[in-house]
């Protein structure tokens, strides 16, 4: 989940600051390491990195003294490897002869890697940019040119990565992709690649997007696309574009936070491919499996993922989980725990101080301590037993989007495998995603303008529903500063009901096998006034009895909760903006809270 820059130019010249200045305008993405790389047309290559920000590294190891005719920067976001100078990018080959640098995840990087040193091949980190690298490395060894060679490693490369590399005698870099993104862009003595249009924008407008199965090779005032399958050429016309590099680093949505919410397909993609290869899941699902007893411990919108976890796992591996806020598990649970006992630390952060507080009370009393996060290298990795990331890259919006689905996904996955069943089907999850942004998206926009003038509001839920209730309902909170109460759906009726008036509205968010159970609710509601608002899969009797249904794709029970988080997540975008406030950064909220 790092971000990647590349330049060849026709003479060496000096691009350190060149490349520093890109780096910068990769660092929106979240990174932990840094690193350059330039070649020079005699053949030397020069790198430097380290863990740490861009200024003060490039500061450190001087990178405003590299020279060269082509360059390399890249912004490292640890998924697998701790933060580290070895880990950091861009790595070279065995001999120095090549040099790379990547973005994105090689998910077969282990056996990769054991390949390589088995073929007497010099690793120096645990990072899978160098296993990239080591990859063209292989061929070239073999007698292939840098094309061929490439092609080759393009198959045995598996995963979601964007890649350049460079060798010391040739004046051309290489790019290629899987399903990552990347684009090119060229000038007149020169062409540059990147994970991201923003870090290219301010040297030129001219771009072209490189597609899977494509390689990229750049050489200065040109670049040249070749298909993997064959090697043939490709035409494709340079386009312009007129995006400031701000529209661009929100890939040209208007928030971050509805960027986030439509990243989310290729997230879940990307986490499920880094599940199925990693040795991690089958750690944490056998500890998991054999616990006295099983606590899920977070707070905010991962404390919803973990209510979600608790009843996937009660359900399908058939032992029960305890969900419970962190700072509450030291009271309630901590006095009685021991060391049979695990906890699954849930925190998109991985530096929440209540998290943490609650992991450290455990500890004297021997929890064994699993982590689920998405920032490698924080306070809560290192705390952890093990860990498994959540896979979802920099979430810059305060409001958790991504990285909420991904925990749910997580623990979804975690819950099938811990009951032996297979995980197989889940792969279909991103393309129902896909179709509930695009289908409730629409569908939403009959809501807006009566919901955006409420400022009280209920979401209700049931079974598998109830914590997207909840996390819905937060949602709301959040961003629109409305008073929006999550509950169970059936407590209503034990109280809020008083609240009910002429249109007052309820959304109620219903799992394919509870609408008998919901539209009893819904009836409360709407026999007194209310303006029910049903969330569920197309159904005659949500039909019948809601006012609205904002209806889901079929997907079944157990992925429906997943869905069904989708129009909540948008509907409380479109309502913050249309009330005017700024979604990415609601007042009062901190996206880590690191204080009591
Ligand atoms: C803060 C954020 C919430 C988040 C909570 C837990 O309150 O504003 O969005 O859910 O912290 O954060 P964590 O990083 O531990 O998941």
């Amino acid at each position: 989940m790092c971000g990647i820059f590349g330049i060849v130019t026709s003479r060496d010249e000096p691009l350190g600051q060149l490349l520093t200045e890109a780096s910068k305008r990769l660092s929106y993405r979240g990174y932990d390491s840094v690193g350059c790389a330039t070649l020079t047309s005699d053949g030397t290559v020069d790198l430097r990195k380290d863990v740490g920000k861009v200024d003060e590294v490039a500061a450190r190891l001087r990178f405003h003294e590299m020279r060269g005719t082509r360059g390399i920067a890249q912004l490292r976001w640890a998924t697998f490897g701790a933060p580290s100078q070895a880990n950091a990018q861009p790595h070279l080959d065995s001999d120095g002869d090549l040099v790379g640098a990547h973005n994105g995840n090689v998910v077969n990087n282990v056996e990769l890697r054991e390949a390589f040193i088995s073929e007497g091949m010099t690793l120096r980190s645990t990072n899978d940019g160098e296993t990239c690298v080591h990859a063209v490395e292989r061929y070239v060894n073999q007698g292939y040119s840098m094309l061929d060679a490439i092609r080759r490693a393009y198959e045995d490369l598996e995963g979601d990565y964007a890649f350049v590399i460079g060798r010391v005698d040739e004046n051309r870099m290489y790019a290629f992709k899987k399903g990552s993104g990347l684009v090119a862009g060229v000038t007149d003595g020169s062409a540059v690649v990147s994970s991201d249009l923003p870090s290219i924008l301010p040297l030129t407008p001219n771009i072209l997007r490189i597609e899977d199965g494509e390689i990229a090779i750049l050489e200065p005032g040109r670049i040249e696309l070749r298909r993997v399958e064959d090697g043939r050429s490709v035409e494709r016309e340079i386009e312009t574009v007129t995006e400031t590099m701000e529209e661009a680093q929100k890939g040209g949505y208007a928030h971050f936070m509805l960027k986030e919410i439509h990243e989310q397909p290729r997230r879940a993609g990307e986490m499920l491919h880094l599940f199925d290869a990693s040795p991690y899941v089958t750690a944490m699902v056998e500890r998991m499996k054999t616990a006295r007893n099983l606590y899920l411990v977070a707070c905010g919108t991962s404390y919803h993922a973990c209510l979600l976890g608790a009843t996937y796992i009660a359900r399908l591996a058939g032992r029960p989980a305890i969900p419970v806020l962190a700072p509450q598990f030291v009271p309630q649970y901590v006095p009685a725990v021991g060391p049979e006992d695990v906890g699954v630390f849930v925190s998109q952060s991985g530096e929440t101080k209540d998290v943490l507080l609650a992991l450290e009370a455990s500890r004297p009393r021997g929890l064994q301590p699993l982590g689920l996060l998405n920032v490698i290298g924080s306070t809560l990795m290192r705390e952890s037993r093990v860990y498994l990331p959540l896979a979802c890259g920099y979430e810059i919006s305060v409001p958790a989007t991504k990285t909420f689905l991904n925990q749910a996904l997580a623990f979804l996955y975690l819950a099938l495998r811990m009951g032996g069943h297979s995980t197989a089907d889940l792969h279909g999850l991103p393309d129902l995603l896909e179709k509930t942004i695009i289908t409730t998206g629409l569908q939403i926009g009959d809501l807006e303008g009566d919901l955006a003038r409420r400022d009280d509001l209920y979401c209700l839920g049931y079974g598998l529903t109830y914590p997207i209730a909840l996390e819905g309902a937060l949602k709301m909170k959040e961003v629109t500063y409305a008073h929006c109460e999550g509950m169970l759906s059936t407590e209503f009726k034990h109280g809020p009901l008083s609240a009910v008036t002429e249109g007052y509205p309820v959304i109620f968010v219903s799992g394919p096998e509870d609408v008998a159970r919901v539209v009893s609710g819904i009836n409360e509601v709407t026999c007194r006034g209310g303006r029910a608002i049903a969330v569920g899969e197309e159904d005659p009797r949500l039909r019948a009895n809601a006012h609205d249904l904002i209806m889901l794709p079929k997907a079944g029970p157990l992925l429906n909760p997943l869905l069904a988080v989708i129009p909540l997540q948008l509907l409380a975008y479109r309502l913050s903006v249309a009330r005017g406030y700024d979604p990415d950064f609601p007042r009062n909220l901190s996206k880590t809270l690191t204080v009591d």
